[in-house]
């Protein structure tokens, strides 16, 4: 797939790894739907998404949207409007992602409460997405579907029981989803970007200095490649080793 003229629905676009996948992408010339809860933030993310991306994405090209992706209205909302400005939806990245209270609690003091948020937001609300786009996608016989997830999704780190579980649903859903979708012409996968310098691992680790760890335009450029090379219908991917595993997965 060229995502020179194709639209992709991203969340979690305001800042982190979901901004810079949306710039990224802008530049090869696709539109755009973006999304974060806090409106400002978003608006000037766009601006910049636009302005960044100015000559090579057309000037309607960036659709901003605020609210919470784990309310099935705004899932919603957001679908409608994409179809309605752009008239499809190519890719959908389920960026947005929940860590749960910062310091982060071990399970046995983390609250039920907590934790169905961090279920709303990265599982039900992937889910919710990508059923609101199939059927477009189907009817296309072309799709993507890319989930963001983390290594705490199948590593036992203390700590990261909530957060970590939300991803391994995640990813186990994903997995189903591109069983059931074969053949299809869509695609699912699930990509771990690996350890990045945002604000959603400093508030997992705060008073750590992260500054040694990549900043999340390192790590765009993966998203650009998984997009616009043909591989299998599922894959779970390394962002940062990402060259060696497409190769794998090809093979
Ligand atoms: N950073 C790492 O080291 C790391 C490692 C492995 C995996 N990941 C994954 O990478 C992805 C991006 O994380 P990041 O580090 O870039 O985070 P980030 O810098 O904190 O950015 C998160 C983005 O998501 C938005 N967001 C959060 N909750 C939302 C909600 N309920 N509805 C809509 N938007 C929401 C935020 O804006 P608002 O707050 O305004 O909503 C912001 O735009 C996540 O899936 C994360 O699990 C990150």
């Amino acid at each position: 797939m060229q995502l020179k003229h194709s639209v992709a629905l991203i969340t979690g676009t305001s800042r982190g790894l979901g901004f810079e996948v949306a710039r990224a992408f802008a530049r090869r010339g696709a539109r755009l739907v973006v999304t974060a809860r806090d409106p400002e933030v978003l608006a000037r993310a766009a601006d910049a998404i636009r302005r960044d991306a100015g000559g090579v994405a057309e000037p309607d090209g960036v659709l901003a949207i605020a609210g919470d992706v784990g309310d099935p209205n705004h899932a919603e909302r957001l679908v409608r409007e994409s179809l309605r400005r752009f008239g499809r939806i190519d890719v959908l990245v389920n960026n947005a992602s929940a860590l749960g209270p910062s310091p982060m609690p071990t399970l046995a003091d983390l609250s039920p409460v907590a934790l169905w948020d961090i279920f709303r937001v990265n599982v039900l609300a992937p889910h919710t997405l990508a059923r609101l786009v199939l059927p477009a996608m189907r009817a296309r016989r072309s799709g993507l579907i890319v989930n963001v997830t983390s290594d705490a999704g199948v590593e036992a780190y203390p700590g990261w029981g909530g957060y970590g579980a939300s991803k391994a649903a995640l990813e186990h859903l994903s997995r189903v989803f591109a069983a059931e979708l074969e053949g299809s012409g869509v695609r699912v996968y699930v990509v771990d970007p690996g350890d990045m310098n945002t604000q959603m691992h400093r508030e997992a680790e705060p008073g750590v200095d992260l500054s040694h760890l990549p900043a999340p335009a390192a790590v765009a450029p993966a998203f650009v490649a998984l997009v616009e090379r043909e591989t299998a219908p599922f894959g779970r991917f390394r962002a940062q080793r990402l060259e060696n595993e497409i190769g794998r997965a090809v093979s």
